[in-house]
């Protein structure tokens, strides 16, 4: 039974931010929100959050079935932090407690700190830094056990040369947070209420220390600035491109690609520099990106060559399409096998069937346009009358001249033909033309204007 306490009730002064500081995002998700799904990973049936600083901010956005907040209103210390949530702890439950706002802990560290916990044991997740400055020291005895954890602030010289340090992660029975927290003292340089004195109470009731470490520093580091904040989204990012790498996709380079979300690639996909990929993005086998595309929410299929400059949200495409350079697909775009959309083209809400081409300066929005249609350059759907929005069906194998305007509700008939320049307002039946446009003028003997 695993009850999951997260502390991020703290201010975050240094983040110089009217957004509570646990709210930030790493990977374009919030510092609190990969705690919170990492305790999920671990199997955090309860998921308390201790809130205070931007208490409401942080319930509306975090709250969930399997999660509770416990409002310290006062900051009073991590011990009286963890005090506050003590009623709602389960008697036989094994507690472990995360910070808001340290989130790139790996569940695999959190599963071997949470194993070490026993009636005779707890678990304290330590790490080696080269400059422990500032952080709580891990005191050990003759034997190398743990004894106490030493705040920077209240150590002395030698206590000052640890360099093995308190993550602030631990894990512990329910039963014996009970019995320590209540007799916890803020007779320190701090006069806060200390978590961390709890080390020195296990030790005086002999429950053993079980120490587990992090594979690497930035798992247990924490966000105080903007530096920092920057400082772990390169490491994430890093981490990201190496999976993507492990699972056989072609990084032109590995820390020029930004995945705010998840991506998943078949094989053999390419992806040039500065790419930024947000939400859930699906790129099927053989998809090639290139360079400063912006792909939301959106799902590539096999085969697809997405060219430089383009922007793509909640937009799917099946295999072997053609995007940009310069392309804008917005939301409920869908495109059949085969379809080119090309430079400074704009479709919304789109579904446009196989073979079809939008190749050049184009809108095209609340539209259905069937195969093999070709639409000419700087061709628009005209959807809006300002207030209503109207849909403009093109059937198979049309073509619609360069220039014209498709007035919605309007529908162009399978093989179809309109004439460059026209304004179509009235619908045209299968393979007619349509020209709409005024009619060409020749005036003789026509002569230019003189200066006066
Ligand atoms: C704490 C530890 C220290 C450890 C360090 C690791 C204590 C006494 N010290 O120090 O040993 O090396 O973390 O970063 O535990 N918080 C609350 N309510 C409070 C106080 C803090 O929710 O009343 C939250 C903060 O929002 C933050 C976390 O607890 O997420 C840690 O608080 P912080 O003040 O940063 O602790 P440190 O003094 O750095
Ligand atoms: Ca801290």
């Amino acid at each position: 039974m695993l009850d999951i306490l997260v502390l991020a009730a703290g201010k975050g002064t240094r983040m110089r931010s009217d957004l509570p500081k646990v709210l930030h995002p790493v990977g374009g998700k919030a510092l609190v929100q990969h705690v919170v799904d990492t305790a999920r990973t671990v199997g955090g049936e309860q998921i308390l959050i201790i809130v205070g600083h931007g208490a409401e901010k942080v319930q509306e956005k975090m709250a969930a079935p399997d999660v509770k907040f416990v409002l310290q209103a006062e900051q009073l210390g991590t011990g009286h932090a963890v005090q506050q949530a003590l009623p709602q702890l389960r008697n036989d439950a094994t507690v472990l407690i995360l910070y808001g706002d340290v989130p790139l802990t790996r569940a695999e560290t959190l599963q071997k700190l949470i194993a070490g916990v026993n009636e005779k044991q707890m678990g304290l997740l330590t790490v080696d830094l080269p400059d422990p400055t500032g952080y709580g020291r891990i005191v050990r005895d003759e034997k190398n056990a743990v004894v106490a954890i030493v705040e920077h602030k209240d150590a002395n010289d030698e206590q000052k040369k640890i360099r093995e340090i308190n993550t602030g992660i631990m894990a512990v029975k329910a039963v014996h947070l009970q019995k320590w927290l209540p007799q916890l003292k803020n007779n320190n340089a701090q006069g806060e209420y200390y978590l961390t004195d709890i080390i020195a109470m296990a030790k005086a009731d002999n429950i053993a220390i079980h120490v587990e470490q992090p594979n690497a520093i930035e798992e247990v580091e924490g966000i105080n600035n903007r530096q920092q904040q920057a400082a772990l989204e390169r490491f994430y990012q890093k981490q990201k491109a190496n999976e993507l790498m492990v699972a056989g996709v072609t990084l032109l380079d590995p820390s020029r690609i930004d995945i705010r979300g998840n991506l998943t690639a078949g094989r053999d996909v390419v992806i040039d520099v500065n790419c930024v990929f947000e939400g859930d993005v699906v790129l099927g086998d053989g998809v090639t990106i290139e360079p400063n595309c912006i792909i939301i929410n959106s799902k590539i299929g096999n085969n697809s060559h997405i060219k430089a400059y383009s922007h793509i949200e909640e937009s799917q495409m099946a295999a072997d399409c053609d995007i940009g350079p310069y392309a804008r697909l917005r939301p409920g775009t869908d495109l059949a096998d085969e379809v080119k959309i090309g430079n400074f083209v704009e479709t919304k809400k789109a579904v446009i069937a196989k073979g079809s081409k939008v190749n050049h300066l184009s809108y095209v929005g609340d539209a259905k346009v069937g195969s093999k249609v070709n639409v000419g350059a700087g061709t628009i759907t005209c959807n809006y009358d300002g207030i209503n929005k109207f849909k403009t069906e093109i059937g198979d194998n049309a073509f619609i001249g360069s220039n014209s305007a498709l007035i919605a509700p309007v529908k162009i008939g399978a093989g179809a033909t309109v004439g460059a320049g026209s304004v179509i307002t009235k619908d045209v039946e299968d393979a007619e033309l349509a020209v709409a446009r005024g009619k060409q003028r020749n005036v003789q003997g026509w002569e230019r204007p003189k200066k006066l």
